[in-house]
């Protein structure tokens, strides 16, 4: 329709302008010719007139079928990216369900023969198929929680509970990898009673990829810390890190699901992911009613990234 407007103004421009033209000329001879004269004159600009304005409307005419076919064209192939794109969820979905057994599997006999094996070497072997299959467990999860928020299927299943928990639940587990990596996890008191409407494990998930994200950015010997608090009308989870920080411009990018920050220059942190963590958090935040957010001064000066979430999500 724009298109149609877009077309039909030039037209009725080049129409208007022959007509002041003609106008201009018939003025001209009025004031000179014989009644006669004047008449046939007359009679032969309008016949012009009229010719080219039919002209004008078959040019139109011809672009707004040119059109008409390529609107429909172009939802076919809307409806063909639509169907891909089924396509692709549905094949992502299946993969991640048959990789997941076979791996529970390597995962359950590395850990048995763990336990009965006496060598050295051959238990550090065992050590490093199990940490091997963890990550790659990791991954799957993801994938699983991606395939689910593109089927339109990750639901929340939400209840009233004590937001402190969010961090207690994890604590265990990210004081180890914190240990590991040589990282100061400086966790500030949390707070008492402070009540959400929330899916505590989806909750507990945002905030163990904000930490592992800390963890893994910062430098051994530097610091992680946790604030848990209360926000006017909402609860709020702030995890600030003396790590490698991140580019202005890249601040929301990286909430973009397989986005890893490109100003930063260390290939075997980026190797150590997808850049799938924060957009799921993301998108668990979201369906909580909450916000995400990541700040930094700039790169090499640490980063904070915090999410609120309102208490009755
Ligand atoms: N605390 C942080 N400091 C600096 N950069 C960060 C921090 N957290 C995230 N980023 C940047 O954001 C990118 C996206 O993070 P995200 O958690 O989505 O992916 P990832 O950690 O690379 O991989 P995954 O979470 O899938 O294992 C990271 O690759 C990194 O570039
Ligand atoms: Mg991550």
């Amino acid at each position: 329709m724009e298109f149609l407007i877009i077309l039909g103004i030039p037209m009725l421009v080049l129409a208007l302008g022959a007509g002041v033209v003609l106008v201009s000329q018939v003025t001209g001879f009025m004031q000179q010719g014989s009644f006669s004269q004047r008449e046939n004159f007359s009679n032969n600009l309008i016949q012009q007139y009229v010719m080219q304005i039919a002209v004008a409307q078959t040019a139109v005419g011809q672009r707004s079928q040119e059109l008409e076919i390529l609107t429909s064209k172009l939802v076919l192939s809307n409806q063909e990216l639509g169907r891909l794109n089924e396509m692709k969820s549905k094949f992502m979905s299946m993969v991640v369900h048959d990789v997941r057994t076979p791996l529970a599997s390597i995962r359950g006999f590395s850990e048995l023969l763990l336990k009965r094996s006496t060598g050295e070497k051959e238990a550090q072997y065992l050590k490093n198929i199990v940490g091997s299959t963890d990550q790659l467990g990791h991954l799957i999860a993801d994938l699983t929680d991606l395939a689910m928020i593109e089927a339109g299927k990750l639901k929340m299943e939400k209840a009233v509970f004590d937001f402190s928990l969010v961090a207690t639940d994890i604590l265990p587990a990210m004081t180890i990898n914190a240990q590991k990596k040589g990282v100061d996890l400086v966790v500030n008191p949390l707070p008492e009673g402070l009540m959400v409407n929330g899916d505590r494990f989806r909750l507990s998930q945002v905030l163990m990829n904000l930490l592992n994200n800390a963890i893994k950015f910062t430098p051994p010997g530097k610091r992680v810390e946790l604030t848990l608090r209360a926000e006017p009308r909402g609860a709020g989870a702030y995890v600030k890190d003396a790590g490698i920080g991140i580019h202005r411009s890249e601040t929301s990018l990286i909430f973009e699901k397989f986005y890893q920050a490109k100003f930063q220059k260390d290939e075997k942190l980026r190797k150590q992911g997808w850049g799938l963590g924060l957009s799921i958090a993301g998108e668990i935040v979201r369906a909580h009613n909450g916000i995400i957010k990541a700040t930094s001064p700039g790169l090499g000066k640490g980063a904070t990234f915090f999410f609120r979430i309102p208490l009755n999500s």
